[in-house]
């Protein structure tokens, strides 16, 4: 029986409406095996910037750094703060919490449940056998590269985007990769773009040093417009899968669709910081804060359910926690309840809150 600290950063847009959901079934976890999560929430994005003047405030991070995770929401998606104009963006947000935490690495797992395999765009025959985890870098490249700028020149506008890779930080993401394909398939994709880029060739000579340190894995090279192809010819084909920050953006949106909807996929940020339990991390769902359907509780949120459970299994080592959620998700799934986003002629259709009540209460029987 423990005690863990949670900071809640629910944000903009959709975000609210289902980490609602998250902390009601993180209250079942607490109930059925006796831990008590101290939930401490605080402001990010649009409201933040509104309240606070900023997309996160130093308070709001001294709170995360002193928490053992933090259950993210969605943030932006509100017209007047976006785009490269507007002084301060709601996303700038995300950026602090990654580079100053350190969470270089994204774990974005993508396993299509098998009742949920009609609901994807792809052929049901073809996401047989699916179950891949993208491991994304998430604190380098095109994030972060200087100078990233619109600026004048006597021929006109003109702007840059900076591409940097350290080999210390391409090295400390592909062994983050090949330690957890060995707890899977054993089997690492790398991909890149070394055709063209000589980040990517850097990228693919540093893996390859590595490889031999993990004789049990197996270590493939796949362009990145490849591997995008080849995700939905044969998406079972990917065990684990290491690329840069904006490749590892791209791709997860597709892979995404490999499981359905946006609405079903959790991701964890993890970086090097030790706490009580585990590491820290972040954790928080793929999709994005959703406008279109905002305050109407419509949102699926599975995706913020399962980053809780990713939460208790890499942040507090619950495992057990953790796969508890899991199963519960499965199988309000399989009683074939659907939120809009899987909507399904002969399912039940049911909203966000119906949904989260489902989930927690499936845990406690
Ligand atoms: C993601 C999102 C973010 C990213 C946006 C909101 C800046 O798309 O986490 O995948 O590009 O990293
Ligand atoms: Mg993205």
């Amino acid at each position: 029986m423990g005690n863990y600290s949670i900071a809640v950063l629910a944000g903009d847009g959709i975000g609210p409406e289902v980490i609602e959901q998250a902390e009601r079934v993180l209250q079942s976890i607490g109930k059925r095996y006796g831990h008590t999560f101290n939930l401490q929430s605080a402001l990010v994005g649009v409201a933040a910037i509104e309240a606070e003047g900023d997309a996160i405030s130093d308070a709001t991070m001294q709170l995360c750094q002193r928490s053992e995770a933090i259950l993210f929401g969605a943030v932006g998606g509100i017209p007047r703060f976006e785009g490269p104009n507007s002084k301060i963006q709601p996303e700038r947000a995300l950026f602090r919490l990654r580079k100053e935490l350190a969470l270089y690495a994204n774990l974005r797992p993508i396993h299509p449940l098998k009742a949920l395999l009609n609901a994807s765009t792809i052929k049901p025959e073809v996401l047989q056998g699916t179950d891949l985890l993208v491991v994304r870098e998430l604190t380098g490249g095109l994030y972060f590269g200087k100078p990233s700028e619109i600026r004048e020149t006597s021929q006109g506008l003109e702007a840059v985007d900076t591409l940097p890779y350290s080999e210390v930080e391409i090295e400390r993401i592909v062994r983050t990769a090949f330690e957890l394909a060995r707890g899977r398939r054993k089997k690492v994709t790398s991909v890149d773009k070394a055709n063209v880029l000589s980040t990517s060739r850097l990228w693919r000579r540093t893996a390859d040093r590595i490889a031999p340190d993990y004789p049990d894995v197996s270590l493939e090279h796949l362009l990145v417009d490849t591997c995008a192809m080849q995700l939905i010819r044969q998406p079972s084909s990917f065990d684990v899968i290491v690329t840069e920050n904006m490749f590892g953006d791209i791709l997860t949106d597709e892979a995404s669709m490999l499981a359905g909807s946006m609405g079903m996929l959790p991701s964890a940020s993890l970086g090097t910081r030790e706490t009580a339990h585990g590491f820290l991390g972040l954790y928080e769902p793929i999709h994005g804060s959703a406008p279109d359907i905002t305050g109407q509780n419509k949102a699926n949120p599975i995706a913020a359910i399962l980053s809780a459970a990713m939460m208790l299994r890499y942040s507090f080592n619950l495992k057990q926690e953790a796969q508890a959620i899991e199963t519960a998700v499965e199988r309000v799934i399989e009683a074939d309840y659907r939120t809009v986003d899987l909507y399904e002629p002969g399912k039940e259709t049911v909203d966000t809150k119906e949904m989260g009540r489902l989930i927690a209460e499936a845990i406690l029987v």
